[in-house]
């Protein structure tokens, strides 16, 4: 009974045809900025965008940093939602490389608005922190893939740069966002200084993010990325494996988000209901007296992989390596992992 790995969009290996892409690329020296594949990945994407110019990076997590580095000093405050990525999940980089103490603002469920962002903003006062960067993420990992629309995200942003500050939007899986709002990237991407769009999520890629703004704000990103010791040699070889799943892994989004969609009637029908279901990534409350850890060994036996968001909520994310069949098989052994004989 092969195991069925729901943990996390992050888990695909490349495809057969991604990997030959990966072996015929043409290649350089990118810190030399001679790498004619990692150019055409930088292009496409600032296209995509709606941006000026991109730059390819070894992960999402350092593209972030390389956003708070670039409009941030030391001492400064971004305002961010709860459970955001940068904040929650990247080890206190961005108070220990950049210097930032982060500002939570608006509910766990919903979100931010412009009213927890105006109660977030600190007057101008030299003996305050100074607020300076509002960071969005789109789609929200935390909040099972919470997805922004274009209009909340222009008001969000458009507002904060009203109030001087910078804007920046971890578009991790901007584009499951499109999907599943049927509009284009950059459409969301439009109202921020700064995004981060990552190819090892949903695309399927091995390896990589691009951060994505003005010529000026990347010229000095690529000098950060040096000195975060980010630049890379012959990366042509992963750019291609990005170029490959930007042209094959990005409408089939709309695939996992069916599957998700598929996991949470299943267990609805179960009796346990999901949280509601934006995208591909599904949070599953567990009723009171189970706990996460307890559980993920339950469903691991049962040969189905799913990860914790907290003590008492499961994580279940849709991704190119299960099918829709596979997504239903996979929850229905976590039902009977978790549940089989008990009332419900
Ligand atoms: C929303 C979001 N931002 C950033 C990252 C960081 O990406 P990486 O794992 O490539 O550092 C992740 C990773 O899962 C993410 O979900």
């Amino acid at each position: 009974m092969p195991l069925i790995d729901l943990r996390s969009d992050t888990v695909t290996r490349p495809t057969a045809a991604m990997r030959e892409a990966m072996a015929r690329a043409e290649v350089g020296d990118d810190v030399y900025g001679e790498d004619p594949s990692v150019r055409a990945l930088e292009e496409r994407v600032a296209e995509l965008l709606g941006k000026e110019r991109a730059l390819f990076v070894p992960s999402g997590t350092m593209s972030n940093q390389l956003a708070l580095l670039l409009h941030c000093e030391r001492g400064d405050e971004v305002i961010v939602a709860p459970g955001t990525h940068c904040n929650v999940y990247e080890a206190g980089a961005g108070a220990a490389w950049a210097g930032v103490q982060f500002v939570v603002a608006g509910d766990e469920v919903a979100g931010l608005s412009v009213d927890h962002l105006d109660a977030a903003l600190k007057p101008a006062q030299y003996y305050l922190p100074r607020s300076r960067l509002l960071v969005l993420e789109n789609t929200h990992n935390r909040r099972g893939g919470a997805v922004t629309s274009v209009a909340d995200s222009a008001q969000l942003a458009l507002h904060a740069r009203e109030r001087g500050l910078r804007t920046h939007l971890d578009g991790a899986r901007l584009w499951n966002a499109a999907v599943a709002l049927g509009v284009s990237e950059a459409a969301l991407a439009e109202p921020f200084h700064t995004v981060s769009v990552c190819f090892s999520k949903g695309l399927g890629a091995p390896v990589g993010s691009a951060l994505v703004g003005a010529a000026s704000d990347l010229e000095r990103a690529r000098r950060l990325r040096k000195m975060l010791g980010g630049g890379m040699r012959q990366a042509g070889v992963l750019a291609a494996a990005a170029l490959h799943a930007l042209d094959h892994h990005r409408q089939r989004l709309s695939e996992d988000h069916r599957a998700a969609r598929a996991i949470g009637a299943l267990l609805a029908r179960a009796g346990h209901a999901p949280a509601p279901i934006h995208s591909n990534i599904v949070n599953l409350p567990l009723p009171p007296g189970h706990r996460a850890e307890v559980a993920l060994a339950a469903a691991r036996t049962a040969g189905v992989l799913v990860s914790a968001m907290d003590a008492r909520t499961l994580r279940l994310v849709t991704h190119l390596d299960v099918s829709l069949a596979a997504a239903e098989e996979g929850a229905q052994r976590l039902v009977q992992a978790l549940w089989a004989g008990a009332p419900s």
